[in-house]
């Protein structure tokens, strides 16, 4: 059995409350950084462990601490990122749902480490029940003296505040967030400066994931060494990952970071194979935004290597063989799916959720849709294709926020990988939407046209 660091409690009867969770070790952490360690030395701990921040992006979180400016008389905050809207993640609200205590207790240090007196977690909307669940464990927290002033006699005083996003994907982007939990509109903000220099409220701000902040609990208890001790290269520790589609025990997982990917979808500890005696035909192993693999690219490298759970290994072969561990989301598809349509629900979220700023995301994100829909329902020309991907490459890089590199990164490798089932489409119009639609169950939606 892989060892769990932050699932380890999750079976416990009511670990949820307050006295079951502080019963079964709950706290120590809080208790050893505010007690016998400096700020400066819990960001150390963090460094030496190696935690690559969960959200996304996978950026070294002690190196992300070091970087905040410090200076005199300036608020700095820390704000947990609870918006997880990622189409196929759903690792976060398993976290804050059941084990509330293990993000508050990680929220107090890391606030403690940063010298963050008013924290917030920015959840996201449509989580009313986990907002509940979060308000009650803030409360509790507070009453037994881990929140407020003076915690443990150490002179650092801690509040911490649920903000309620309204629903819009854009604002888990770490500016927008800012945005949105200042009252405005959630667009993001062109960069530099970053949030670590001018974050919320002109402050010096870390935005940090919530998987990313629980791990600081584990990190700080048994040491940083012990947790870099596991997992391979850069990718220490444990990771949550949400596992859905085709597969036949969906759910989230935490995992060592050194398990081969053919392990985890196969073993009965993890996935347990592909559902229905089907065969595995692709996966997107990090949520919808990166890059799709067929089955061949994702159990082994282009270099005819084991791919294996961890960053670098995901992400072996760059975009031309390789995808990115992301934010943990894996969606495996089985023979008998199809990658057009696939990638056209996932660009209709894109253009859905784009906030129109920049032309490239607000129009491309549209334009894509719109062909992918042609050619999923029989009206597409040979010549989409390339100009699915002509759009798609002049979005990449050419916008404020990576939502433009995320819907376009999908396309990409979906025209890399399969093209031969796009041009299928093509010239086979009837037999590809008797294959996804069935005889006689066909009506093509209405097509929702972009309205920015
Ligand atoms: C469109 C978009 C949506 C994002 N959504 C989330 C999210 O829901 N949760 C999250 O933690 N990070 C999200 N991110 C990444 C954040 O911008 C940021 O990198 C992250 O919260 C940093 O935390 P970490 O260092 O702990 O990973 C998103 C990024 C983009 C571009
Ligand atoms: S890339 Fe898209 S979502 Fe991001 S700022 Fe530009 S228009 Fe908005």
């Amino acid at each position: 059995m892989a060892r769990k660091l932050l699932l380890d409690k999750i079976n416990i009867e009511h670990i949820r409350l307050y006295d079951v969770y502080r019963q079964r070790g709950g706290y120590t952490a809080v208790e050893k950084a505010l007690k016998s360690m400096s700020p400066d030395q819990v960001t150390e701990e963090v460094k030496r462990s190696g935690l690559r921040g969960r959200g996304g992006a996978g950026f070294p979180t002690g190196m992300k601490w070091g970087f905040l400016a410090k200076p005199e008389g300036v608020p700095r905050y820390l704000v947990c990122n609870a918006d997880e809207s990622e189409p196929g993640t759903f690792k976060d609200r398993y976290l804050m749902e059941f084990i509330p205590h293990l993000l508050i207790e990680g929220l107090i240090v890391s606030s403690y480490a940063i010298g963050s007196n008013r924290t917030y977690i920015y959840i996201r909307g449509e989580f009313a029940w986990i907002i509940d669940i979060l308000e009650q464990a803030i409360a509790e927290a507070k009453n037994n003296g881990w929140l407020g002033k003076n915690i443990l006699g150490s002179g650092f005083d801690c509040e911490v505040y649920v903000h309620r996003g309204a629903g819009a994907y854009i604002c888990g982007e770490e500016t927008a967030l800012i945005e949105s939990l200042e009252g405005k509109r959630g667009y993001p903000r062109i960069k530099p400066p970053f949030p670590a220099v001018k974050g919320l409220w002109d402050c010096p701000t870390v935005v940090n994931n919530v998987e990313t902040l629980a791990a600081i609990v584990p990190i700080i208890n048994n040491g940083g060494e012990e947790y870099a001790k596991i997992g391979i290269g850069k990718s220490t520790g444990t990771k949550l990952v949400s596992a859905c589609g085709n597969i036949k025990k969906p759910g989230v997982y935490e995992i060592e970071m050194n398990i081969s990917v053919e392990e985890f979808i196969y073993n009965d500890e993890y996935c347990g194979g592909i559902a229905n005696g089907r065969r595995l035909k692709a996966c997107v192993p990090g949520g919808s935004s990166v890059p799709i693999l067929p089955a061949n690219l994702l159990l082994k490298t282009a270099k005819g290597e084991t791919r294996m759970m961890t960053y670098e290994s995901l992400s072996d072969g760059g975009f031309q063989t390789g995808s990115m561990m992301g934010s943990g989301g894996f969606i495996v598809l089985d023979e008998d799916q199809c990658v057009v349509r696939n990638t056209l629900t996932f660009a209709r979220f894109y253009r859905h959720e784009s906030c129109g700023q920049c032309s490239p995301c607000r129009e491309g994100t549209g334009w894509m849709e719109r062909i992918l829909h042609n050619i999923e329902y029989g009206k597409g020309k040979m010549s989409d294709i390339d100009l699915l991907w002509d759009i798609q490459s002049k979005i990449e890089g050419n916008t404020i926020c990576p939502l433009g590199d995320a819907a376009a990164w999908p396309v990409a490798a979906a025209i890399r990988h399969f093209r031969d089932e796009f041009e299928w489409h093509v010239t086979n119009p009837d037999d590809a939407l008797r294959r996804n639609y069935g005889l006689g169950n066909y009506a093509e939606p209405l097509q929702v046209m972009h309205s920015a």
